[in-house]
């Protein structure tokens, strides 16, 4: 194991439940969204906003006769399958939980938890493929979670807000204190993520003193540019170049086309370095035209074409665990 991840994020962010390919396709494709800088209240009427908005909820669920998403169990009473609405449904999953993990559960406690940890309890005839919503993309604030609860809990529970919110249990507070600690990481699991680093990243970068390539920017360190910095490094190459790593395109005399890193400029010839690490030394008399095109990195920008969301989300969390090697 990387000695630098701390064994409390690996348990942490270990737990955390499968977020499958296809279930995100299903809820890319029906679009979900609505306005992610909404602020909502922590009430039932806040969380339905997000239920059926930000939270991308009802791409899989739906509550009653409300919805048609079936991937996940319907969140209403709906015929014999579903004889109860959540509320009163978690009650009974609660004391299944305090059976086998010998803590008590309350109702609260079970839906906090369907969400913190989708996969601690698999509901019987589905499969481990909630989406982790308080990781990109879905991207669910704490606040915008106890929202959700609220929402949930209106319908055929108990709803006691001091339980949601200012008064959690211990089993809730502990839950939420690891939503706030994975969202920052990126929500994924960094173990996993060393995988998918490797497979697509190390190519290019080198990664403190494990090796890699020399095409991009070193990486030790990274998480210093943050969640944002990275997603975009990672989703948008282009849009944040690095400094010193701009995409040269070079015209020859003979009318050929170089593109690549000018990784050498002395002597009166140019060092070009395309993307397979490929190196041409250009003599400058035999240069027509040089110049920088800021439209496109050397990075590839259809990684998230290639991996899934949660590779993505473990990618992330991953190179949050970077740190400069000073602060650790
Ligand atoms: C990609 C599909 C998907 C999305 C998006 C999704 N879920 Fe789920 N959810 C599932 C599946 C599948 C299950 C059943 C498997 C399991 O228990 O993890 C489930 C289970 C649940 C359960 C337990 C239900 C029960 O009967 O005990 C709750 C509660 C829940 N989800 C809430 C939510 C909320 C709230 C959101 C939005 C913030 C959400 N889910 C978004 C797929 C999804
Ligand atoms: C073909 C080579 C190549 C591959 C593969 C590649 N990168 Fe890059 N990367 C670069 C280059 C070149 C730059 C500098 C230009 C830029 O910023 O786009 C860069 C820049 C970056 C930066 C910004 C660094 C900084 O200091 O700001 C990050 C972060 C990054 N890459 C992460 C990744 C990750 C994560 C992967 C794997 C998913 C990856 N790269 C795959 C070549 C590559």
């Amino acid at each position: 194991m990387n000695p630098t991840i701390p064994r409390i994020f690996v348990f942490l962010l270990v737990v955390l439940g499968v977020y499958l390919w296809i279930g995100y396709s299903i809820t890319a494709l029906t679009g979900g969204g609505g306005d992610d800088t909404a602020v909502v209240d922590i009430t039932p009427e806040g969380g339905e906003t997000i239920y059926w908005g930000k939270g991308r909820c009802f791409t899989c669920h739906s509550v009653g006769g409300q919805g048609s998403a079936v991937r996940g169990p319907n969140h209403g009473q709906f015929g014999e399958k579903f004889p109860q609405p959540m509320g009163a449904r978690a009650i009974e999953r609660a004391a299944e939980r305090s059976a086998k993990e010998g803590v008590e559960f309350t109702a609260v406690d079970y839906i906090v938890e369907s969400m913190a940890s989708p996969g601690a309890y698999i509901v019987e005839g589905y499969k481990n493929e909630m989406a982790v919503v308080y990781a990109p993309p879905i991207s669910l604030e704490l606040k915008e979670i106890k929202a959700v609860v609220a929402y949930l809990m209106a319908l055929g529970g108990d709803l006691d807000m001091e339980a949601i919110d200012t008064n959690p249990s211990d089993v809730t507070a502990g839950l939420y204190s690891k939503i706030s600690a994975a969202a920052e990481a990126g929500g994924g699991d960094p173990e996993e993520g060393i995988i998918v680093y490797e497979d697509n990243c190390q190519e290019c970068h080198m990664l403190n003193d494990d090796g890699g390539g020399e095409i991009g920017p070193d990486l030790t360190g990274i998480a210093a540019i943050g969640l944002d910095g990275l997603s975009e490094a990672i989703l948008a190459p282009a849009k944040a170049m690095t400094e010193g790593y701009e995409t040269h395109v070079v015209k020859n005399k003979e009318g050929r086309q170089f593109i690549g890193l000018k990784t050498r400029d002395e002597d009166g010839e140019v060092d070009i370095t395309n993307a397979l690490g490929d190196v041409e030394t250009l003599d400058k008399a035999d240069i027509e035209t040089i110049s920088v095109d800021d439209t496109v990195s050397i990075m590839p920008d259809d990684i998230a074409e290639v991996i899934t969301v949660k590779e993505y989300q473990d990618l992330l969390s991953f190179l949050m665990l970077q740190k400069p090697v000073e602060e650790q």
